[in-house]
């Protein structure tokens, strides 16, 4: 398998029951890396979530890093407010910033992770000149906007051309993916280089998330010590 540092699991909370979502994340909180959020505004994407006072409440009481994956138009609107809650990263779409060095700068000046997610069809190109300043790059594996969703294989040799592009540059960044990504998918994006793996459906769409996270991580953990690899969950040289 390509990628060789921990993978993260970050459950998407937009699988979950919004009837009861703080029960519904505890019950991942202990397992999950990070907590997957999807702010979308209709516009950008042709569905709404919720804005940041849901989040802000959510703050008060979960421990995990809040994940923040803007599906929005003007997505420099919403730095600001994401700052103040505390949460630790905010990606947002290429497909959406004009100025997108300008963003990723605000982001990253705002004290917060910085993410640039790319739709299915975008090539990774439109980030050479904004790479090195990235913490995270999402690839979406879908079209974004509703979850349960098919996964979109032709993306998988763009994770692995972004793999061997973060290589050859020396850069200590994560690739994420979203969309579709359940236990046979998983396995198909680490070995392209994937680290960090946004779970909707296949976790809070279980009758147990958290075993559904058990599970899964400890299947990549057999698979990898099959290939020999070094131990997936282990914290050798990634972030
Ligand atoms: C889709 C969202 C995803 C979504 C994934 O636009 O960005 O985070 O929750 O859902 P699943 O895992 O169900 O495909
Ligand atoms: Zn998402």
């Amino acid at each position: 398998m390509q990628g060789m540092g921990k993978i993260k699991i970050a459950p998407s909370i937009l699988a979950a029951d919004f009837s009861c979502l703080l029960e519904e994340i505890k019950k991942i909180e202990e397992e999950a890396d990070l907590l997957h959020i999807d702010i979308m505004d209709g516009h950008f994407v042709p569905n709404i979530t919720f804005g940041p006072e849901v989040l802000r409440l959510l703050k008060k009481e979960v421990h995990l890093p809040f994940d923040v994956h803007l599906m929005v138009e003007y997505p420099e609107r919403w730095i600001e407010p994401f700052r103040e809650i505390g949460c630790e990263s905010l990606t947002i779409h290429v497909e959406a910033a004009v100025h997108l060095d300008r963003v990723v700068g605000l982001i990253k000046s705002n004290g917060m992770k910085s993410g640039v997610a790319l739709n299915p069809a975008t090539p990774v190109c439109f980030l050479d000149y904004v790479l090195s300043k990235l913490d995270t790059v999402l690839l979406m594996t879908v079209n974004p906007g509703f979850g349960a969703q098919s996964f979109i294989p032709e993306v998988l040799p763009k994770i692995q051309t972004m793999h061997a592009i973060i290589e050859k540059k020396n850069l200590n960044l994560d690739i994420a993916v979203d969309g579709g990504i359940n236990e046979n998918t998983a396995f198909q994006v680490i070995e392209k280089g994937a680290s960090i793996l946004i779970m909707g459906t296949s976790i809070f769409g279980n009758t147990d998330p958290r075993k559904a996270i058990i599970n899964l991580k400890s299947k990549i953990e057999g698979r990898k010590e099959d290939t020999g690899g070094s131990h997936p969950f282990e914290e050798n040289g990634s972030k």
